[in-house]
């Protein structure tokens, strides 16, 4: 089991390029399965979710060549239509696949997601949803079973709650129902931006007509496609509190700072100096860290992607902060172990009290998900000292080249096996 080795607290300087999102990588994938026409990906990053996402296609008939974060995609034979428990169960979005299989073939058996260790990731959403369009469902053994006898119809829906992958699921099957579907409520993250402009790219009819409000009309051919993968948000505003946490000075480039406005406005209110230029941002560290309270909400709140990461730099502030998870029952299974290493963080419900003026003391620690993970970086990066973080497989779900990217930039971090 690989481990990473982490000697703070050097202050980081330098430039660091973020990669190609990971969030915004799945749902275009899968939303490959809709051609037959060749289809070539740039900026993909190379980390271990991309990898089960295309080991996924491939189980499905797709053949692939992916080189220097591009992927070449030939769908021309692909005709499998179930997507298997041991590739969905590590990574939840395997559960994208369901609506352009049910577009494309009519019927499709997709495993359930299965919990992970930040809450249950039910499909009930998904689900409504695909009934409102002709599809028929039922679960058996851990699987979807879900057929659509008379093809997608378009339709109107209004989603209950928002929810990303219900959004990116219904965009991609109704782009190929028959007929106009209006789609309400939706999440409109700018990954969600980034799939609606692939899809358009490839021929699909997709309309923006309100805030939260989309009209698709269904189509049936589609073209062959060049497209290139935004940066990844999470990963620049991941680094943005590195640079914080180390009083560093780092220029983070290939961002556009459009798109984490909400992250820079915390940072910028807890104290912390930062310039955005049209494609990157400068950031200042600096010794006094004022404290804030703060919820995670859907785009454009504060994403509960960076929660774990901020709860770290907050523990630094001058006075107490309040950190509420709204979006997922059980994000906070980094506070044990930031709380190893001395932090003093309480939990009431889905609220976490974070005592300020911390100095993190190095220690062994344990990951749990992908951004807990990370977050435990940034801890060790901040304590005088050697630590050791286990179970990075976490992190290499969703971070690529993170000690090249951290090294290059004055951090003290290897991987030891
Ligand atoms: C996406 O997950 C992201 N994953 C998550 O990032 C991110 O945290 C989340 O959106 C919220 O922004 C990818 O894009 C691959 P949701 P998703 O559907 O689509 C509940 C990371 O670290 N819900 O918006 O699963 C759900 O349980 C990952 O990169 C239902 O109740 O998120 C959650 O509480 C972690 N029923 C809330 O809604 C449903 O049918 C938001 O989920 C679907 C969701």
């Amino acid at each position: 089991m690989q481990r990473l080795e982490v000697i703070g607290s050097n202050k980081l300087k330098g430039n660091i390029k973020i990669s190609g999102s990971k969030n915004s990588s799945l749902p275009i994938l899968a939303a490959t399965l809709l051609s037959r026409k060749k289809i070539i990906l740039h900026n993909l990053p190379k980390v271990n979710d991309i990898d089960t996402m295309i080991s996924l296609l491939e189980s499905l008939g797709s053949k692939t060549k992916f080189k220097n974060n591009n992927l070449i995609i030939n769908n021309q034979n692909q005709k499998k239509k179930f997507a298997s428990y041991s590739l969905v169960k590590t990574m939840r979005a395997g559960i994208l696949v369901l609506g352009p299989l049910l577009a494309k073939f009519g019927s499709a058996k997709v495993s359930l997601p299965g919990g992970c260790a930040i809450g249950t990731r039910p499909i009930d959403i998904h689900l409504k949803a695909f009934s409102k369009i002709g599809v028929k469902y039922k679960i058996q053994q851990g699987y979807v079973h879900a057929v659509a006898p008379k093809g997608l119809q378009g339709n109107k829906i209004n989603f209950s709650k928002i929810s990303v992958g219900a959004t990116e699921n219904l965009i991609i099957a109704t782009s190929f129902a028959k007929g106009t579907s209006i789609l309400s409520n939706i999440a409109i993250e700018p990954e969600i931006i980034d799939l609606i402009n692939f899809l358009n790219k490839m021929g699909c009819k997709i309309r923006w007509i309100a805030k939260r409000k989309l009209k698709i009309i269904g189509v049936t051919k589609l073209k062959e496609i060049n497209y290139s993968v935004m940066p990844d948000r999470i990963e620049a505003g991941t680094y943005l509190i590195a640079a914080a946490i180390t009083e560093g000075n780092i220029k983070i480039k290939n961002i556009d700072p459009n798109i984490i406005k909400t992250e820079i406005n915390v940072l910028k209110k807890i104290g912390i100096q930062i310039k955005k230029n049209k494609n990157e941002i400068q950031i200042v560290g600096s010794k006094k860290i004022k404290n804030v309270n703060i919820k995670t909400a859907p785009y454009p709140g504060f994403p509960t992607d960076l929660q774990a990461q901020m709860m770290v730099l907050l523990c630094k502030a001058n006075r107490v902060s309040e950190i509420k998870e709204d979006i997922f029952e059980n994000r906070f299974m980094h506070v044990s172990e930031l709380n190893r290493m001395g932090a003093k963080i309480s939990i009431k419900g889905n609220k976490a009290i974070v005592q300020g003026n911390t100095n993190f003391a190095a220690a062994e620690l344990m990951a749990t998900d992908l951004r807990a993970s990370v977050s435990l970086v940034l801890a060790a990066l901040s304590a005088k000292g050697k630590s050791i973080i286990n179970r990075i497989y976490h992190l290499d779900r969703g971070y690529e080249n993170i000690e090249k990217k951290l090294k290059k930039v004055g951090a003290k971090i290897r991987r030891i096996n």
